[in-house]
């Protein structure tokens, strides 16, 4: 349980290539190898402990994976049975993931995780996807890993969802792929289309119109991508604050993707009223660019609407709230609660030890803008948790326990953020 201790830290000008590759991109491009004929080559692969626990299920699914350090190179000739239980450590988009693509694989397999991930929700994806003819099987009725599959025939469906969540959409268009007839998927919101614009790239029948995407099932393998992975703008975002909150700071983030569905928070804090600009630089599967961040006085802000395209950056974004004048309020975020922990419950807890003031409403707080004060913090074993703690304590000082879990995202957190301030373990 390593605890972190961080100093005050003035104005400084910040300028990275070197952000934590996207983990959703880095997930899915080693997952949809296993779909692919030939090789598939991917740069700048996440070698977090979620995404390295995703790329040995791979070779598990008899997949050859070939790593130098730079690039990742997979071939496979389709899902093999493995004799190993697969074991996706933190990550919920793995496991999501991976029931949608071996429900229909030939064989039978078991999803496991750490402490955490075998306390979190698997209903969403087991359930629609035993709809339509999947045979999986958990503790509390399928909720709850481990989860063993037996790969089946699956019918084609409609399926509507209730929760705007990328991995039930793409547990669903992954099992789409090789079900008996074409199949559609509706959405109460856009969530991250990573899954469908990849997929399209490897020459899948997918199209989406609104809300609706719309799947045809392969007739043999597809196309193997070749792809350099963008940095997270999920991790990104944690020095976006950092500028934003720090007075006379500015953070320059390069090679960031802009997808839309990924840089609400960016749009967020701009509304807050910091100082952002976005150049894009390329555009292949996914738009990307350089994201430089200054800081300016903050103000409150209510976010309500698209939250799932700023889900994953809440907890940084309530640190900036914290800095900010007057009472901001988050609304319609109750899937925090199913994070790699309860996200309304630590952020709250953790900002009152601050000496903020916050409420706690079902789906999300309210907080009012004050001044940080240094306090002692827990990660909840939550990696964002835990670096958008580090992050207020560049106001403040902070100490944050147990903070490995910040490997499951971003490896090199604090090799960056030594670049600029003091921490200690
Ligand atoms: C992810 C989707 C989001 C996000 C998670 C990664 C993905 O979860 O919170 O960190 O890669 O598809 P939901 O789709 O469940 O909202």
């Amino acid at each position: 349980m390593s605890t972190v201790r961080i100093q005050p830290a003035d104005g400084f000008d910040f300028r990275t290539d070197a952000i934590a590759p996207d983990k959703s991109i880095s997930h899915r491009s080693a997952m949809f190898a296993t779909l692919a004929e030939g090789e598939t080559v991917i740069t700048n692969f996440l070698r977090g402990e979620d995404t390295m626990n995703t790329l040995q299920i791979v070779r598990n699914l008899g997949a050859q994976v070939e790593d130098d350090g730079e690039t990742i190179r997979i071939r496979s000739e389709g899902i093999k049975e493995s004799e190993e239980i697969l074991d996706c450590g933190n990550s919920g988009t793995g496991m999501r993931l991976f029931c949608g693509l071996l429900a229909s694989a030939e064989g039978h397999f078991v999803l496991t995780g750490d402490q955490y991930l075998k306390r979190r929700p698997m209903k969403r994806v087991t359930g629609p996807l035993r709809d339509i003819g999947a045979k999986l099987d958990g503790r509390r009725d399928g909720d709850l890993a481990p989860l063993s599959i037996r790969g089946a025939h699956l019918k084609a469906f409609d399926y509507t969802s209730r929760i705007a969540s990328a991995q039930v959409k793409s547990a669903m268009i992954l099992a789409a792929l090789s079900a008996d007839g074409v199949c559609t998927y509706t959405e109460p919101e856009l969530s991250r289309d990573h899954t469908e614009r990849m997929l399209r790239g490897m020459g899948a029948g997918i199209s989406v119109e609104g809300l609706t995407t719309t799947i045809t099932p392969m007739t043999g393998l597809l196309k193997p991508l070749t792809i350099r992975v963008p940095a997270d703008p999920s991790s990104a975002f944690f020095f976006a604050v950092a500028a934003a909150i720090t007075p006379g700071a500015c953070a320059v983030l390069e090679g960031v993707t802009f997808n839309p569905t990924r840089i609400e928070a960016f749009k967020a804090l701009e509304r807050m009223g910091a100082e952002i600009t976005y150049d894009l630089k390329e555009d292949l599967y996914e738009p990307m660019g350089t994201i430089t961040v200054k800081q300016a006085p903050l103000k409150a802000i209510t976010v309500e609407e698209n939250i799932s395209w700023l889900i994953d950056e809440l907890p940084a974004l309530s640190i900036a709230m914290a800095c900010a004048e007057g009472t901001s309020t988050v609304k319609n975020a109750e899937e925090l609660r199913v994070k790699e922990s309860d996200r309304i419950a630590t952020v709250v807890t953790n900002l009152r030890l601050c000496g903020i003031d916050v409420e706690e409403h079902d789906d999300g707080y309210a907080v009012t803008g004050g001044t940080l004060e240094p306090a002692s913090v827990d990660s909840f074993g939550d990696h964002r948790i835990a670096m958008s703690f580090i992050i207020a304590g560049l106001r403040c000082g902070m100490e944050v326990s147990d903070t490995e879990c910040i490997n499951t995202s971003f490896p090199n957190f604090f090799e960056l953020l030594g670049q600029f301030a003091r921490i200690e373990s």
